[in-house]
């Protein structure tokens, strides 16, 4: 019977080349723009849920270290919305293996809400697609949505739960995209993406024009996936990048989540570039450049940076699969 209330799923990271940055509705995690990211092979969790009759609350281990119960709030919530939906247990040990390069500073929470999504929805035996699985992985954290599907994933942002979900999108088989990340900083940041978007959504100025400007790119930004048109996924996923940090600076009181380094690398990119070698830069809610490259170029934008950085700074990724559940 107990393996009948377990399940088990491994989720990948994903990075956004247009960011969700903004909720509509705070409480079911709806966004304000659509946004569309990439999968990444290098950064996954890999999670186990098992119901318990025993449990009075849901207990989760992250890379074997108990986490105090009140940090559970996201993670509550998706197990009650598969728990309410069964006769069985409401309470669930989760344990949850992050592996995140040490000190590579990036978020895990959309590979964790993912992955625990999908395998409490194993545990109980839920039958849902993958689209509505993106919908309810949305709840634990709205980066999470993507991180159902592999390689390109667009995020509706709907106005309901069941019209917030994610889907795959085609890009050309022998397409490839690298993403090379310069760690700057590898401690939590100061400003979370929850406070930093709700701050910004509160009082720049230019929150709504980067929305719209935002939702305005998606049409285009699908149209250079399909085609594999590399340039223009590029120069679309930084300025797209440039603008959300934009809305930081004009918050009040303003914040940014650069640091010295971070303008160091883009520096580094755009003399790249102009050297002739194709590579745009993507920053999320923390100092860390992710630079957009394929393979040709890899090699000499590596060699650039470590005038500058350690080797150990520097961690390349790939496109990524979707979600396993077993
Ligand atoms: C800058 O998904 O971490 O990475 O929904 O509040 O959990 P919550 O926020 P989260 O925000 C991610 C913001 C971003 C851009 C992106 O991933 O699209």
């Amino acid at each position: 019977m107990s393996e009948l209330l377990t399940g088990h799923a491994k989720a990948h990271t994903n990075i956004a080349l247009i960011k969700y940055w903004g909720k509509a509705d705070s409480n079911l995690i709806l966004p304000t723009n659509d946004s569309i990211s990439l999968t990444l092979d290098e950064f996954y969790t890999e999670t186990s849920v098992k119901f318990r009759s025993d449990l009075k609350q849901n207990i989760l281990t992250i890379n074997q270290k108990q986490q105090p119960t009140d940090k559970l709030k996201r993670v509550n919530r998706i197990i009650k919305h598969f728990s309410d939906m069964w006769d069985g247990p409401k309470f669930a040990e989760i344990t949850s293996d992050n592996h995140v390069p040490n000190s590579a500073g990036l978020a895990s929470s959309a590979s964790a809400m993912a992955a625990l999504a999908g395998a409490t929805m194993k545990a109980t035996q839920t039958q849902l697609s993958l689209k509505e699985l993106s919908s309810v992985a949305r709840l634990g954290s709205g980066s999470a949505t993507r991180s159902i599907f592999g390689n390109f994933v667009h995020w509706h942002r709907g106005h309901d739960h069941d019209s917030s979900y994610a889907e795959p999108l085609e890009s050309p088989a022998d397409f490839k995209i690298n993403m090379l990340t310069v760690v700057i900083n590898d401690q939590p940041k100061r400003i979370s993406s929850t406070n930093g978007m709700s701050n910004t959504a509160q009082t720049s100025p230019f929150f709504k024009e980067w929305t719209n400007t935002a939702n305005q790119a998606i049409d285009e930004m699908k149209q250079a996936i399909r085609f594999g048109n590399f340039s223009k996924i590029g120069e679309m996923a930084e300025n797209n990048a440039m603008q959300m940090h934009a809305t930081t600076l004009s918050s009040n009181p303003p914040f940014t989540y650069f640091e010295p380094d971070t303008l160091k690398v883009l520096q580094i990119i755009q003399q790249l570039r102009h050297d002739g070698i194709e590579c745009y830069a993507t920053i999320d809610a923390g100092p860390n450049v992710k630079i957009i490259c394929q393979n040709n170029n890899l090699k000499q934008i590596k060699n650039s940076l470590l005038d500058e950085f350690n080797e150990n700074q520097l961690i390349v990724a790939h496109m990524g699969p979707g979600i396993k559940i077993y």
